[in-house]
């Protein structure tokens, strides 16, 4: 018989079909040298690999901070550094590693949340695409600059559901949506690490915070979160499973409690949760500093308390406490911890450390070369831009003010139109903010043939003088149109960033109101981290479009919008509320037993008397400079067999006369159940570009698992009865509707 080699029966097999086998083949593999590897440490080289320090002085001028650390590197005491980047730094860091007696390689990891060197928008910004191959490859981007600048890890996706505005890490997230969040968190897991973890483009991602930090209390950060097994399984985990079931390499635990116990301490979500039910075989790093945090919470009695309970919740790394290399040897030695939980964590990180490929080269991501051409790809502006334009949303334009016709005259007016450094808003970590696009310059360039443009601040973008209103009004009188770039500065969101007023600052609405006052068109670029209150405006503005934070292409993208080249076709991956006094406001809500709309009842209601219930904008909402029509909608049975899948069409039409995209969304509600269901929920979504007068049809497949909810006890469970599903542009304005009945 002629003897083939493994290639050509790889190449005659489907290779697909043999990948399971031949990734457990690489699994066992690596499984065999992690254990040859523990078997030769010491107890105190175990728990050197479980401790993660930042590295920002340890490149910097001798500090006995620096001779610690450098000394606790050279002899194996550290598994991990964070802040140290850039291929030189890396590799001199490596290197004290590799002194030390089993020459274990350091992580170097890193907070590339929107981009290393290009800026990509902020999540939530992405998020608003609705594009997931888009926000996969931003996250591909991000991790080929950073594994070339020596990066072997980044902190992210942060896939923590956030309903309250208030909280300023919602930027750095996908929104309110369970369902939605869940697609993200794994586009961006598979945009991070590639397809299999170990290439020279990929590095670790990690899911975070671990779990519900999103819930804190009045949207204050590290504040205490509390709510229901059910809440917590059918609300906010979903998007840490898909993250796990993407293989994300590792999570991080957060820095509230939740009922009580503060997540590092949490058995419930990190060992029967996780590492139980989930079965998930990454590693968990603690949130900074949250191991000795449990001292403050009044959970541990002192740092050797915090140091055991974190290791019986199953943190494997401890980040910036110190807990694990102050207590841990004497935890173990008296019996607190067993020795077979340290080794579990110390073969979880050996693993990644192979699996990435650095125990065969340590300096693999630290290419002088490689690290010049990733930071100099052009190619990765064109995208960043593309990711910017998908990621603006068009809340109003009225008589079609905007594209731009025409050789208007623009004044640009407004505290934000120069703004560079605030587009990035925080958590970049390598950028050169001075060569971010303003609106300004987007503008310029962009209608450099077209237009003349005029610019004034107007106003600061916090502050009280009303001073440069006079300058405002001169140029909005002298032009045909008024374009105004106000929000928040990009330092007010992001972490321990919450905000008790969510307005404004200073005096921007005063300015609108003076320029509006003039008599032109006034549209209104609203930018910033979070949703913001801007209810007069919206009432008077002829046009807005809310930006989040675009990044490094903000300006461009902007103009493209402005100009037409690019019809918007975000949609609002939040619920903007009227006033803070509404919040937490959300699109799946309960109907309650007196729901606002009966009209056999219009005093005892679940109402406000001074506000109505409904947001500023909705969930999935944003408009086109195009109009679609949903028609034809078609279900393969209107009773479903339990386990079978039902499919369902309907046809979408360009309406319009310009080509643009919509963002179909279907939505589900079990009418009745065994516990009160939301009024809708997102089950699937579709975004496609047609041309004008395009229709096409569509088709979407809605297995048994999307009609289960989650049950105390019972775990996710479905029932029989009657489902209404909804199909349309956003969540509060479905155009089709239908029922079907599950058996
Ligand atoms: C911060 C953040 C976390 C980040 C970590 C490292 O406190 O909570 O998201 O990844 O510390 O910077």
């Amino acid at each position: 018989m002629k003897k083939y080699n493994l290639f050509t029966i790889l190449l005659c097999c489907n290779f697909f079909t043999l990948s399971p086998l031949i990734l457990s083949a690489q699994d066992a593999r690596i499984v065999k040298r992690v254990d040859s590897v523990l078997r030769l440490m010491t107890l105190k080289e175990k728990i050197g690999q479980l401790n993660q320090y930042t590295g920002t002085e340890v490149t910097g001028p001798a500090s006995d901070r620096k001779n610690t650390l450098l000394n606790d590197i050279r002899s194996g005491m550290v598994g991990s550094m964070l802040n140290v980047k850039g291929v030189k730094d890396t590799r001199e860091i490596q290197a004290v590693a590799l002194q030390s007696r089993l020459k274990i390689p350091l992580l170097f990891s890193l907070d590339v949340i929107h981009g290393y060197k290009t800026v990509f928008p902020v999540p939530l910004a992405e998020a608003a695409s609705w594009n997931m191959d888009l926000i996969r490859q931003s996250a591909h981007i991000s991790a080929k600059e950073a594994s070339a600048s020596g990066i072997h890890w980044t902190f992210a996706p942060m896939v923590d559901i956030a309903r309250d505005p208030r909280w300023g890490r919602v930027m750095e997230g996908a929104g309110e949506d369970t369902y939605l969040g869940a697609q993200i968190a794994k586009a961006r897991v598979y945009g991070f690490q590639g397809d299999r973890l170990g290439g020279i483009d990929g590095i670790m991602a990690c899911a975070k915070h671990f779990a519900a930090y999103g819930a804190a209390f009045a949207g204050r950060d590290y504040n205490p979160v509390d709510m229901s097994e059910q809440m917590l399984h059918e609300v906010y985990l979903p998007p840490f499973k898909a993250a796990a079931d993407a293989g994300v390499a590792t999570f991080m635990n957060s820095f509230n409690t939740l009922n009580g116990v503060p997540a590092t301490a949490s058995v419930y979500l990190q060992r029967d949760i996780l590492k139980g039910k989930w079965n998930y075989k990454g590693f968990v790093v603690s949130d900074w500093g949250s191991i000795r945090e449990m001292i403050p919470w009044g959970y541990a009695g002192n740092l050797n308390e915090a140091a055991e309970f974190a290791m019986n919740a199953g943190s494997d790394m401890d980040m910036e406490s110190s807990a694990y290399k102050q207590e841990l040897e004497a935890l173990i030695k008296a019996g607190k911890v067993k020795l077979s939980l340290l080794d579990d964590a110390v073969k979880r990180i050996l693993y990644k450390k192979i699996e990435l490929g650095l125990f065969d080269d340590p300096y693999k991501f630290s290419n002088v070369e490689r690290e010049k051409q990733a930071m100099n790809d052009p190619q990765h502006a064109l995208i960043a831009r593309n990711v910017a334009e998908q990621s603006i949303i068009l809340l109003k334009n009225e008589q079609h003010v905007l594209p731009i016709k025409g050789n208007q005259k623009i004044a640009l007016i407004g505290p934000l139109v120069k703004a560079k450094a605030d587009l990035a808003s925080t958590w970049t970590v390598y950028a050169d903010t001075a060569s971010m696009t303003s609106v300004y310059e987007g503008l310029k360039h962009k209608f450099r043939n077209k237009s003349s443009i005029s610019y004034a601040k107007g106003c600061d973008l916090n502050g009280n003088t009303t001073a440069g209103f006079e300058e405002a009004i001169q140029i909005a009188m002298a032009s045909d149109l008024v374009i105004m770039v106000l929000g928040e500065a990009g330092d007010m969101s992001g972490e321990a960033k919450s905000r008790s007023n969510i307005n404004l600052p200073g005096q921007q609405e005063a300015l609108f109101d003076v320029v509006k006052a003039t008599g032109k068109q006034v549209v209104v670029v609203v930018m910033g981290g979070r949703p913001l209150i801007f209810n007069h405006i919206a009432e008077k503005a002829d046009a807005i479009i809310y930006a989040f934070w675009l990044g490094a292409e903000a300006g461009n993208a902007l103009a493209n919008v402005f100009s037409g080249e690019y019809n918007p076709s975000g949609k609002l991956p939040i619920t903007f509320p009227r006033s803070v006094g509404q919040i937490p406001l959300f699109y799946n809500y309960l109907n309650t037993g007196r729901p606002v709309g009966n009209p056999k009842e219009i005093r005892y209601r679940s109402a406000y008397i001074d506000s109505p219930n409904s947001p500023q904008y909705a969930f999935g909402y944003g408009l086109s400079y195009t109009t679609f029509s949903y028609s034809d909608l078609k279900l393969s049975t209107k009773t479903l067999k339990k386990g079978e899948p039902l499919r369902v069409s309907i046809k979408l039409t360009n309406t319009g006369d310009v080509k643009g995209e919509e963002v179909v969304q279907l939505y589900l509600q079990d009418k009745v159940a065994s516990l009160a269901r939301p009024v809708k929920e997102l089950k699937d979504f579709r975004k496609l570009m047609l041309n004008p007068g395009e229709s096409q049809e569509l088709t979407f497949t809605i297995g048994t698992d999307k009609l289960a909810f989650y049950k105390s006890g019972a775990g996710w469970i479905t029932e029989p009865g009657v489902f209404k599903l909804m199909i349309g542009g956003s969540s509060d304005q479905t155009k089709l509707e239908t029922e079907f009945t599950l058996q």
